[in-house]
């Protein structure tokens, strides 16, 4: 497998599992937003690819980097509303060979375009280990009604995937830094 391929797959490669419930709410205003990942692979209206291959030679994965600009709608139709795109960098981070350590460092935001946040955004960081099941990531603050706000969204790849698209199901729980902000 390529390295740019490798990458790639890793955007895609997450096994069905079941999904967490709402934690950690403990009656503070823990707000939940779900919503569907749309991925293009390729193609004229593709929604992200490889940017740069593993400075470690051609079979190397550690270094590689790819780029997303991924489309969050209501439904798992395609032709949903659009309500915000989740745009960002993927970075191969894990030197060692192994699902537990192939570690993927992703950044990202997600710009909400559309509806109650609609010019708000969050901001996210946190790696893909493993490549399992439900994923999760730290929220670490956003902008407008998210203004300093924390909380983490999982991620679950649905079995929907074509050989040029992929759907995932996401949910955000997010503590806003003051309940007024939203
Ligand atoms: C890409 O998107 C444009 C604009 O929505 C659309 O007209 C075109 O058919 C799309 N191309 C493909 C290959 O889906
Ligand atoms: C990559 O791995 C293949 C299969 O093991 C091998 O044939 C090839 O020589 C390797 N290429 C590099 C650049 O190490
Ligand atoms: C979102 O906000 C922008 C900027 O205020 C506005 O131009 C746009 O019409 C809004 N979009 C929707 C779908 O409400
Ligand atoms: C996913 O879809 C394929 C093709 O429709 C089906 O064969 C497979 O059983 C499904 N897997 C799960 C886990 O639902």
């Amino acid at each position: 497998m390529s390295t740019i391929t490798s990458l790639l797959v890793v955007l895609l490669a997450v096994a069905a599992s079941s999904a967490a419930g709402v934690a950690g709410d403990g009656g503070n205003k823990l707000k939940h937003i779900h919503l569907y990942m749309h991925e293009t692979f390729s193609g004229e209206n593709a929604t992200e690819g490889a940017m740069l291959p593993s400075p470690f030679g051609a079979n190397a994965t550690f270094g590689s980097m790819g780029v997303f600009d991924n489309e969050l709608r209501t439904g798992l139709n395609r032709d949903s509303p659009l309500v915000a795109r989740y745009q960002g960098i993927i970075v191969a981070t894990g030197v060692a060979e192994g699902p537990a350590l192939e570690g993927r460092l992703t950044v990202a935001s997600i710009l909400f375009i559309a509806g109650e946040y609609n010019g708000s955004a969050l901001s996210l960081e946190g790696p893909f280990v493993g490549f399992q099941g439900t994923m999760e990531r730290s929220i670490v603050g956003g902008n407008g009604k998210f203004r300093m706000a924390r909380g983490y969204y999982l991620l679950k790849l649905l079995n929907l995937t074509s050989p040029n698209s992929a759907v995932s199901e996401i949910d955000f729980y997010v503590l806003p830094a003051d309940p007024s902000y939203l």
